[in-house]
C-alpha cells in the first residue's frame, strides 16, 4: 500500500502521546523546545526514558532497536557492565577536580598507541571544541589564516566549521568553485573570506583551488568518510592527493575522525594508510560522556606546551579530561578489542547487503552507502560521491521511511544515518530488514 506520509506521521503521533506532551511543555522553557538541533524533527522528537544494550525505551513505553547510538557515539550500547563499573567507581572517588588525574594519561596513552599520527593529544568536552583548537593550532603553526574545508563536511559549531556544511543546492555555485555559504547568521563576513570550499572526491577541482590559495592556506580539513553529509567514503587516491599537495606547500592536513574513528582501531587513517598532521576524535572515545580529543605532530602540539611560560595557544576548559569521562572512555576503548571491531564491521557489511537486496527485490530506487559499522540510506540511484549527489536524492521518501521504521521499532537518524553497536546480535539485523520490508510494502507501496 502507498500510504500518504501524513498518515504515517499520524500513527507516530498516536503512539507517542507523552513525547508530544513533553515537547509542548518544553517550548515554554527551551528555545524551540529542544537543546540540540539534531534531535529535533517535526512534529516533535521522541523522548527517551532509558537504554539497555542496543534497546531504547521511550516515555510512552515504545521499545526500539537503537541504530543511531547517539549519532554513532554509543558503540557499546547502553549500560555496558565494564563502563558502568568504571564510571561508578570514579563517581565515588569524585567526579572532577581542578587538577589532573592518572585517568587522562591512561586514555591518552591508549589512543596514541592506536593512532600513530597522534604523537601528543589533548582532551576537550565536545567535538566542536576539538575542531576549534585544531584549526587554531594550524593557523598558529603556519602563520596563515585560510582554511580549506569540504563542501557538505560537518565539523560542529565553530565559525570556520559552520561553512557550506548544508548549503542549499540552488546556491552552491559551480563545482569548479563551490560558493562559501555560512550555515548560521552571526558569523563575521571576515571568516567567509578566509574559507576555501573543496568538492569532495574531486581531485581536479580541489587541486586548482588549493594551488590558487597555496601560500595562504593553513590547513585542509576533511572527514575521511563524509559523515553527516551521507556516510560517503573518500576515494583513497583523493586522500593521497590531498596528503601530497598539502605536504608540498606546507599546508597542514587535518582528519576529522569524530565519526570515522569507529571503522578501525586506528581510525579511517589506518584503513587508508594515510598519516594526517592533526586529527580530531570524539563520540566513541568517551563511553557515552562529553569527551573529545585532538592531537597530532609533536612540533605542532608544542604550541600548547606550558613548560616555558604561558603557552602560545592556551587550552582552557573546566571539564577537560573530566575523570568520569576518562574512566568511561578507557573502559569503552578497552572493550573495543580487535575481535569486537571485526565483528561490528562484518555486521555492518551484512546489514548493507540485506538492505541492498531488499531495495532490489522491491524495486526501490534507493541505495545504502557506508563503511564498517556505519551506513546511510539514500533514495537515489545515482552514484553517491559527494554532498551534491547525496542531496539530489528523494528526501520525502527518506523522511517517510524514517517514520515508518520508527513506528516499527527501529531508531535511525531522520537523514537515514545508522550504525551498529557491539551490543547487537545478528538477529537485530534481521529485525531491521524485516521492518524495512514491512515499511516499504505496507506504507510506501513497494
Ligand atoms: C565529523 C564531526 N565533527 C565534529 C562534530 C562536532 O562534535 P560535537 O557535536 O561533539 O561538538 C561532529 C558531531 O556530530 C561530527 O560528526
Amino acid at each position: 500500500m502507498n500510504i500518504p506520509i501524513e498518515k504515517v506521521i499520524q500513527r507516530y503521533i498516536e503512539k507517542n502521546k507523552k513525547s508530544m506532551q513533553l515537547y509542548q511543555r518544553a517550548q515554554n522553557s527551551l528555545a524551540g523546545g529542544i537543546t540540540r538541533t539534531s534531535t529535533y524533527f517535526q512534529p516533535f522528537p521522541v523522548y527517551m526514558e532509558r537504554g539497555e544494550g542496543c534497546m531504547l525505551y521511550d516515555v510512552d513505553g515504545n521499545e526500539r532497536v537503537d541504530f543511531l547510538g547517539n549519532y554513532t557515539s554509543m558503540i557499546h550500547g547502553y549500560n555496558h557492565p565494564k563502563i558502568t563499573e568504571a564510571v561508578t567507581r570514579q563517581i565515588q572517588k569524585g567526579s572532577c577536580f581542578g587538577a589532573p588525574t592518572e585517568q587522562e594519561i591512561k586514555l591518552a596513552e591508549l589512543l596514541i598507541l592506536r593512532v600513530p599520527s597522534i604523537e601528543r593529544i589533548r582532551f576537550a568536552s565536545s567535538g566542536s571544541e576539538a575542531i576549534m583548537f585544531t584549526l587554531r593550532l594550524a593557523q598558529g603553526f603556519t602563520g596563515r589564516y585560510k582554511i580549506a574545508k569540504i563542501e557538505g563536511g560537518f565539523h560542529g559549531s565553530y565559525d570556520y566549521a559552520l561553512m557550506s556544511m548544508h548549503p542549499p543546492l540552488d546556491q552552491v555555485g559551480p563545482v569548479e568553485s563551490p560558493a562559501v555559504i555560512p550555515d548560521a547568521v552571526g558569523i563575521s563576513p571576515a571568516i567567509s573570506e578566509q574559507m576555501v570550499i573543496l568538492p569532495f572526491n574531486d581531485q581536479k577541482n580541489s587541486e586548482r583551488l588549493i594551488l590558487k590559495h597555496k601560500h595562504e592556506l593553513a590547513c585542509v580539513l576533511i572527514e575521511p568518510i563524509l559523515g553527516a553529509g551521507g556516510i560517503i567514503p573518500a576515494r583513497k587516491e583523493y586522500l593521497q592527493f590531498l596528503r601530497e599537495i598539502t605536504r608540498q606547500y606546507g599546508i597542514l592536513l587535518i582528519f576529522d575522525e569524530i565519526i570515522s574513528f569507529r571503522v578501525r582501531l586506528g581510525g579511517a587513517q589506518e584503513m587508508y594508510g594515510i598519516r594526517p598532521d592533526l586529527t580530531t576524535l570524539g563520540k566513541i572515545i568517551s563511553g557515552g560522556y562529553p569527551v573529545a580529543a585532538f592531537g597530532g605532530r609533536e612540533d605542532i602540539m608544542a604550541l600548547m606546551d606550558p613548560r616555558s611560560g604561558t603557552p602560545r595557544i592556551p587550552h582552557s576548559g573546566t571539564f577537560n579530561g573530566t575523570p568520569v569521562g576518562m574512566a568511561a572512555g578507557l573502559a569503552a576503548m578497552e572493550a573495543l578489542t580487535p575481535e569486537a571491531m571485526d565483528r561490528i564491521n562484518q555486521m555492518g557489511e551484512k546489514l548493507r547487503t540485506l538492505i541492498t537486496e531488499t531495495f532490489k527485490k522491491r524495486g526501490v530506487k534507493a541505495q545504502v552507502t557506508g563503511v564498517g559499522s556505519l551506513f546511510n540510506i539514500h533514495f537515489s540511484t545515482e552514484e553517491i560521491l559527494d554532498y551534491r549527489s547525496a542531496q539530489r536524492g528523494d528526501m520525502k521518501s527518506r523522511n517517510q521511511l524514517f517514520f515508518s521504521l520508527l513506528n516499527r521499532g527501529i531508531f535511525l537518524a531522520s537523514r537515514g544515518l545508522g550504525c551498529i553497536s557491539t551490543a547487537m546480535t545478528w538477529e537485530h539485523l534481521d529485525r531491521f530488514n524485516t521492518s524495512l520490508n514491512d515499511a516499504l510494502a505496507e506504507d510506501m507501496g513497494y
